[in-house]
């Protein structure tokens, strides 16, 4: 079967009718958010990538964990999200958080970064270019961390169906729903899978190694 790719515009229109109500709609997960901040280890004084960093929820966890020194480069592809991102940084007083309105594949992210998060971000995840882009401004030791949705064995039937039914208004492809870690391993090597919520959702780590 063709390989079918995120498709930008799909998934513009998507977030465009959703920004309203994202943070609502995100609540049940939010669990998942924290293991998956905490699997990047950050320490104070890091920089840490957030790819399609949508409305900035994971902003504060993860200013919490870089300190006032460190710094976030969120990256998002849709203004209507961002434009929520922004409202947070400003609600805030952030000064540590550079907000790039780009898709993650064409986003100019800057110096080399100590680590990088993808929470529920398939089509991300699914495009190898926009991987390629943040994997090569990782620093060597630095800390990936990818989350979200997946389906699993057959058997977890009922499961696939809610995920499925859940994948279908947040990302524009299926593709690699069984695996959406996979670009990702092969870019690092080696990563480490934790399934969460009867498999219906993972928690996927690694580290850039020193050969690449
Ligand atoms: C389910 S939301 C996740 C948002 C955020 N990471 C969170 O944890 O709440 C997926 C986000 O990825 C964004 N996105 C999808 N493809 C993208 C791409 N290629 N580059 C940048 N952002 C993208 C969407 O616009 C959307 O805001």
């Amino acid at each position: 079967m063709a390989r079918r790719r995120p498709d930008r515009n799909q998934s513009l229109a998507q977030y465009s009718r959703r920004a309203g109500i994202y943070d609502f709609e995100l609540s049940f997960f939010e669990p998942i958010r924290r293991r998956a901040i905490e699997r990047l280890g950050l320490r104070p004084g890091d920089t840490v990538i957030d790819a399609g960093c949508g409305t900035g929820l994971s902003l504060g966890p993860l200013i919490a964990g870089v300190g006032g020194k460190g710094r976030i480069v969120a990256i998002e592809q849709s203004p209507d999200m961002i434009e929520k991102a922004r409202e947070r940084v400003r609600e805030h007083g952030w000064r540590n958080v550079t907000l790039i309105n780009a898709p993650v594949e064409e986003a100019e992210i800057g110096a080399k970064v100590d680590a990088a998060l993808f929470h529920f971000t398939h089509d991300v995840l699914r495009e190898p270019v926009a991987v390629a882009n943040v994997v090569d401004r990782l620093k060597v030791g630095a800390r990936v961390v990818a989350s979200g949705l997946n389906c699993g064995h057959l058997w977890a039937l009922p499961v696939n169906l809610v995920v499925l039914a859940a994948a279908l208004h947040s990302v524009s492809t299926l593709e690699g729903i069984v695996r959406p870690w996979s670009h990702l391993e092969e870019a690092l090597g080696r990563i480490r899978v934790e399934q969460m919520m009867l498999g219906g959702v993972y928690v996927a780590s690694g580290m850039v190694g020193r050969k690449r």
